[in-house]
C-alpha cells in the first residue's frame, strides 16, 4: 500500500491483495514490522504473555497498553497502529470505553481493536461515533479465556458457525473498518469472508480469509516454547540469540572480548605525562589503535 496506512485504506482492501497484519510491542519491533512494509502494526494485549511474562492476557491494563503503543508510535511506522483494548476498558459502560480508546490514540494508535460480537454493538457505534476507527476480534478470543474454558478453536458446530456469521455482520453493521477471525475452522472463516463489506484477518482460520494476522515473536522464532498448529515460523532468532550470547559468554570468560581495537586509548602525549608506557607493556601496536 503507498503512503501512510489508515483505517479507511486497510476497509478499501477488501477483496483485494492480501492485508498483512503482525504485532509489535515497542520501537526496536515496529522498525522490523515496518521495514518489512506489513500493512497494520496491532499492539497486541498478547503482549502480556509474550513480552511481560503472565499467563494470559486478561493482566494488562490501559497504563500498560498505551506504555506499549507510545514506543510502537515513537518509531513513525508508515503501517497502521492499532491498540488492543486491554479486558475490562470496554466492558463497563460505553463512556468508559470511549475514554480509555482515547488513551489508545494519543498515545499513538490510529485505531483500536476489541473483542466480542453482537454483545459489543453498542461500545462500537459509541466508539467511530467518537472517530475512533475499530477492528473486531472474534472466534477464540483470549480475553475470555476463562468463560470458554481454554483456547480451543470455536465455531465447530453449526449453531456456533451461524452465531460467529451473525457476530461478523453485526460488528461491520456497528462500523467496523475490519475483523480479527482467530481459530476458527477454515470453512467458517470463508463464510464469513464472503459474508461482509469489510476486509477479515484470520490467524489460525485458514487461508480464505482478506489477510493474516501473526504475532511477530512466533514467526520470528523468538517464542519458542508454544507453537500452535496455525504459526508458521520464519526465522530462529531465539536459538540465534542464545548462540550469539553464549558466544559473547566464552569470548569473555576467554579473555577474548574485548580486544585492543575495540578498546578506547590516551593519547601518547597523555600516557607520557602519567609515566605510562602502555602500549610496550600491553604489546599493542600503536599503529592499530583507535583514539
Ligand atoms: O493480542 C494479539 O496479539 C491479538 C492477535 C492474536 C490477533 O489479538
Amino acid at each position: 500500500m503507498a503512503g501512510n496506512v489508515t483505517a479507511p485504506t486497510i476497509r478499501a482492501g477488501k477483496g483485494g491483495a492480501p492485508l498483512v497484519m503482525v504485532t509489535a510491542y515497542d520501537a526496536p519491533t515496529a522498525r522490523i514490522a515496518d521495514d518489512a512494509g506489513v500493512d497494520v502494526i496491532l499492539v497486541g494485549d498478547s503482549v502480556a504473555m509474550v513480552v511481560l511474562g503472565y499467563q494470559d492476557t486478561l493482566q494488562v491494563t490501559v497504563a500498560d497498553m498505551a506504555h506499549h503503543v507510545a514506543a510502537v508510535a515513537r518509531a513513525r511506522p508508515r503501517a497502521l497502529v492499532v491498540a488492543d483494548m486491554p479486558w475490562l476498558s470496554y466492558h463497563l459502560s460505553t463512556d468508559d470505553a470511549v475514554g480509555n480508546a482515547a488513551t489508545l490514540i494519543r498515545a499513538g494508535a490510529a485505531a483500536v481493536k476489541l473483542e466480542g460480537g453482537q454483545n459489543r454493538v453498542p461500545v462500537v457505534e459509541a466508539l467511530v461515533d467518537a472517530q475512533v476507527p475499530v477492528m473486531g476480534h472474534l472466534g477464540l478470543t483470549p480475553q475470555s479465556v476463562h468463560a470458554l474454558g481454554g483456547y480451543r478453536v470455536q465455531g465447530q458446530q453449526a449453531e456456533a458457525a451461524t452465531a460467529l456469521i451473525d457476530d461478523a455482520r453485526a460488528l461491520a453493521g456497528a462500523g467496523c473498518f475490519a475483523i480479527v477471525l482467530e481459530c476458527v475452522p477454515r470453512e467458517v472463516a470463508r463464510l464469513i469472508t464472503r459474508g461482509v463489506a469489510v476486509p477479515t484477518l484470520g490467524i489460525g482460520a485458514g487461508p480464505d480469509c482478506d489477510g493474516q494476522v501473526l504475532v511477530l515473536h512466533d514467526l520470528l522464532g523468538l517464542e519458542d516454547r508454544i507453537v500452535p498448529k496455525f504459526v508458521r515460523r520464519y526465522a530462529s532468532v531465539k536459538v540465534d540469540a542464545v548462540a550469539a550470547v553464549a558466544a559473547y559468554a566464552a569470548d569473555v570468560r576467554a579473555r577474548a572480548f574485548p580486544s585492543d581495537a575495540e578498546s578506547y586509548h590516551l593519547s601518547d602525549e597523555v600516557a607520557t605525562s602519567l609515566g605510562i608506557d602502555g602500549f610496550a607493556a600491553m604489546g599493542t601496536d600503536p599503529a592499530t589503535r583507535t583514539a
